[in-house]
């Protein structure tokens, strides 16, 4: 029965694990060209601070976030308030101007994966 739990719990942590790695080797965006300054440096802040969960804007670790409805400033409170597994983010780390562009990172990003 240990052995059993043990071995399911392996393939679980291997298999979140493979999917981070394999994902985290992609480029985010092969064909993104970011328009303004904030969106690139959006685009830079991304990568450091949500890629790795949020590969893409897709389901990774946490969920896919491109396509979340949800009206931005409930996105900057999940961002500063963290939920679950998902650890927040305050003022000392990710400023508001920071914040700021990441949001019209996100929102540049989901409207040219649109069209
Ligand atoms: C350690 C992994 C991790 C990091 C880093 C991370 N997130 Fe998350 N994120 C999650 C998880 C897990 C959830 C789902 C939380 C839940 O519902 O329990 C989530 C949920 C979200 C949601 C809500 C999605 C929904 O549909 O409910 C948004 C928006 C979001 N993250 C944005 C970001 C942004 C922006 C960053 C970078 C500043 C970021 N996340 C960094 C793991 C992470």
């Amino acid at each position: 029965m240990k052995t059993y739990l043990k071995s399911i719990a392996r393939f679980i942590c291997i298999g979140v694990f493979a999917g981070c790695a394999l994902r985290r080797s992609e480029p985010l965006v092969g064909t993104f060209e970011p328009k303004t300054t904030e969106v690139a440096k959006g685009q830079v802040l991304y990568n450091e601070y949500c890629q790795k969960c949020h590969p893409g804007g897709e389901g990774g670790l946490g969920p896919d976030i491109n396509w979340n409805p949800a009206p931005s400033f409930i996105k900057k409170f999940q961002v500063r308030h963290g939920l679950g597994v998902m650890p927040s983010f305050k003022k000392n780390e990710i400023s508001k101007d920071e914040l700021e562009a990441i949001g019209k990172y996100m929102k540049a990003y989901k409207h040219q994966k649109r069209s």
